[in-house]
């Protein structure tokens, strides 16, 4: 399929927040920012991830469009449970897909460059299923709880008390202008924020 054709299935110019679901033989999720310029798709994975590990070996993965908060949160933190993956047969293998996306979308790796920090990697879609295409208003209270899950990863790696400012913030918008989704997602937020916090007082991390 051709990349112009990305805009039905909502991945349009600029960089679109999707959830990326990897890995033939254990299925994963993460939030992961696609990077669409110059009718070309990239992906950038920093190391350390399950995702990163995943891409590298399969070179094929799927980009899930969603606007459930929910599931960008707890997906971050940690892997979503079974029921939320359905799958896509190709040829004899299996690509995870997210149930009850509005839209998935495969894709496999074109070149791929590494730095000592991530890999950076050209993706070429493959083929694409629309499963919603009810319109949704933009809603400040779910940009802003992904803008605060976004801080939170970059809390996790650096330990900057900045970012629990920038969360803050965030979550203000949240509580203001979210449904209860967003709201719920911002207290998931919160929790592991506190779990983090935990472990960076008793020192416990092993990084
Ligand atoms: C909205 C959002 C966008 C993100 N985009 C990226 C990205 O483009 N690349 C990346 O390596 N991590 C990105 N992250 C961080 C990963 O989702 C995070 O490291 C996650 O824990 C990885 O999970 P995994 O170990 O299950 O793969 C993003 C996080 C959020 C909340």
């Amino acid at each position: 399929m051709e990349v112009s054709e990305l805009d039905k299935y909502g991945i349009c110019d600029g960089i679109s927040e999707i959830i990326l679901t990897s890995g033939i033989k254990n299925p994963n999720a993460a939030p992961i920012g696609l990077i669409r310029k110059d009718n070309k798709v990239f992906i950038r994975l920093y190391k350390g991830s399950t995702t990163y590990e995943n891409v590298k070996q399969d070179e094929i993965f799927a980009a899930n469009v969603t606007c459930n908060p929910l599931l960008f949160v707890k997906s971050t933190f940690s892997n979503l449970e079974n029921e939320n993956f359905k799958y896509y047969h190709l040829n004899s293998t299996k690509i995870p897909l997210l149930k009850n996306s509005a839209s998935s979308v495969i894709f496999r790796c074109g070149e791929i460059k590494h730095t000592e920090q991530a890999m950076t990697a050209e993706i070429i879609p493959m083929n694409a299923m629309a499963n919603d295409y009810r319109p949704r208003a933009i809603n400040r209270g779910l940009t802003a709880v992904i803008e605060a899950a976004v801080h939170a990863t970059r809390y996790e790696l650096t330990r900057n008390s900045d970012f629990l400012d920038l969360i803050d913030r965030c979550l203000e918008t949240t509580y203001k202008c979210g449904g209860q989704r967003e709201k719920d997602a911002a207290e998931i937020l919160l929790n592991e924020i506190d779990e983090i916090k935990k472990r960076v007082a008793g020192g416990k991390d092993t990084e």
